[in-house]
């Protein structure tokens, strides 16, 4: 193709918004100026595309200059077929030490509905071909997201990114956040990581505090194959959590976030243009501003908002332990007031207000929240949670499942017995449940306005399916949990055998009014398919994470028709 067709085409297809858009085929000589010609750059962690929209589509790479230059072009082309014998558009884009060598293109003003191929090269060296689309508009059958989230590299290898990528019924991946984890080597879950090869590498082996930190745990995370092999097949729609930054991040602290740490605004900025740099993201205010939150349309199917529960407008989590009381009881009083109290926000205001002017104006099929932590109320019976000897959950857990089976089959319980079962405490003030005003403000958004409403959440490292009540009682949502993709789950924090985790996760559908179905020891990863008529989510769970070597077997499945 020479130049002249291509501008031709270019002209029908609108522009990129790279540098360049001079045309030759790859391996053809090219000589932007002086000093920033690159002869061979290494593409380091191969390609990844996201937050694609029905007109566009945000292309990624790492390409390290050979030569140790701080900065050099390459070149970048998106084509219909994998041949590329006819790209649709190209272009050059600069990659600079300061931005870690991360590129991305925003190709704009594409035809939607469509399928693509992409790839990046200089004149010696070139990127793996990446795949991608543009949404649908318009009347849209049906799409499927692939859904992650917790992803802890000394744990255990990403087999459940690879299943997802060689699933071909996947359209796009929405990762809800944990994508990395900020803990030092003897830290959470890095019990195994030298016996399994996955121990960190040397000079990031501390906790992350500063932009090289950060950037270093990212660029280990994308050499697992697994995890580059799906950011090269799919595009992702991503949102951070917690372990992006610092354990149970909120809008001015964390937990893991100590005095010796240093500022803690300074740590969030370098965390975030970490995140920024290796995600395919189009940060909607830009690389400098820590608003995530994003709202994409599929056609007239789904309406998908991706939301920040963490850092634009989190309150300072509630702690369980402030509630006890000095002679040994539980002040459920305050407790009950506190999470109810109006002030007290997850989202903030202009997260908030944001998401009831989409709300108010879409009229799309399904109303979708891509977001961090579990929504259903996960209240247990308070027994279980005052109960701090772990390794005696599973027993008590046991006993009150008797007496529930015991209420089922219509035999009378002592008063006692009724209470046992009956007094419930939330058990996650980090989650919805210590937010329980704001929650229901939100309910409250969709419900009145008729709009079915499907909750996606990650976090616990475990398999969900809830119905979600509002303050009335009326279901008005469901929600769907997305097991970890390495990440120890519930059997981790109880030192449960698959068994008892077997057993447990068939006692707490029936202790807890809002869940419907739960998988507490394995992981892998969550599919969700719309159609105009209903929501298909099929729990996937890989055999394996301690080589790359699995099977995967579909456990559960839900059908909603809302
Ligand atoms: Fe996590």
């Amino acid at each position: 193709m020479d130049r002249r067709q291509f501008i031709k085409l270019s002209s029908l297809f609108g522009g990129g918004i790279a540098i360049s858009t001079q045309l030759t085929g790859c391996g053809a000589t090219f000589q932007p100026d002086g000093d920033d010609y690159v002869p061979a750059a290494t593409f380091t962690h191969g390609v990844a595309s996201g937050d694609p929209t029905a007109n566009s589509i945000i292309l990624w790479t790492r390409a390290v200059p050979e030569n140790n230059n701080s900065s050099g072009y390459v070149r970048w082309q998106l084509a219909t077929s994998p041949d590329f014998a006819a790209p649709i558009r190209s272009g050059v884009i600069k990659a600079e030490r300061s931005r870690d060598y991360t590129v991305k293109v925003d190709v704009r003003d594409l035809p939607a509905g469509q399928r693509y191929y992409y790839r990046f090269f200089t004149s010696e060296t070139r990127s793996p071909t990446g795949q991608t689309l543009t949404l649908d508009n318009g009347v849209v059958d049906r799409v499927k997201f692939a859904v992650f989230s917790c992803a802890n590299f000394p744990a255990g290898y990403f087999n459940a990114y690879d299943a997802a990528a060689k699933d071909n019924s996947v359209d796009v991946v929405l990762h809800l956040g944990d994508y990395i984890y900020e803990y030092p080597r003897g830290g959470y879950a890095t019990a195994n990581a030298d016996a399994i090869g996955r121990s960190f590498v040397p000079g990031n082996e501390g906790e992350l505090l500063n932009l090289t930190d950060y950037r270093t745990r990212y660029a280990q995370y994308r050499g697992d194959k697994g995890l580059q092999l799906l950011h090269q097949r799919k595009p992702f729609i991503a949102v951070w959590d917690d372990h992006e930054i610092a354990n149970d991040t909120f809008m001015s602290g964390a937990e893991n976030h100590n005095e010796g740490d240093g500022d803690f605004f300074a740590r969030r900025t370098a965390a975030i243009q970490a995140y920024y740099e290796w995600l395919p993201i189009r940060p909607p205010m830009g690389d400098e501003n820590p608003q995530i939150y994003r709202y994409f349309e599929f056609g007239n199917l789904v309406s998908l908002y991706m939301l920040d529960t963490r850092v634009i407008g989190r309150d300072e989590q509630l702690s369980l332990r402030n509630y006890k009381l000095a002679n040994g009881s539980f002040d459920f009083q305050s407790l009950q007031r506190d999470i109810n109290d109006p002030a007290r926000t997850l989202l903030g205001s202009e997260q908030f207000n944001w998401l009831k002017k989409h709300v108010a104006s879409g009229n799309n099929r399904w109303h979708v929240l891509g977001q961090q932590i579990l929504m259903g109320k996960m209240h247990y019976p308070a027994e279980i949670i005052a109960t701090t000897n772990r390794q005696a959950v599973p027993g008590v857990i046991a006993e009150l499942m008797e007496l529930r089976q015991k209420q089922l089959a219509g035999q009378t319980l002592t008063r006692e017995e009724q209470q046992r079962l009956s007094v419930k405490i939330p058990y996650n003030l980090d989650a919805w449940d210590g937010y329980a005003a704001e929650r229901d403000k939100v309910l409250k958004l969709f419900s009145q306005e008729g709009k079915s409403l499907v909750v996606l959440a990650g976090d616990t490292h475990n398999g969900w399916a809830n119905t979600i009540a509002d303050s009335s009682g009326n279901t008005v949502a469901v929600e769907y949990g997305t097991p970890g993709v390495t990440s120890p789950g519930f059997e981790g924090y109880l030192g449960l055998t698959d068994k008892q985790a077997e057993d447990l996760a068939r006692a707490l559908p029936l202790l807890i009014d809002e869940v419907e179905y739960c998988n507490l020891h394995q992981r892998g990863y969550m599919s969700v398919e719309f159609t105009l008529g209903q929501v298909n989510t099929a729990w996937h769970y890989v055999s394996n994470i301690k080589d790359t070597s699995y099977t995967v077997r579909t456990q559960h499945r839900e059908r909603f028709v809302g």
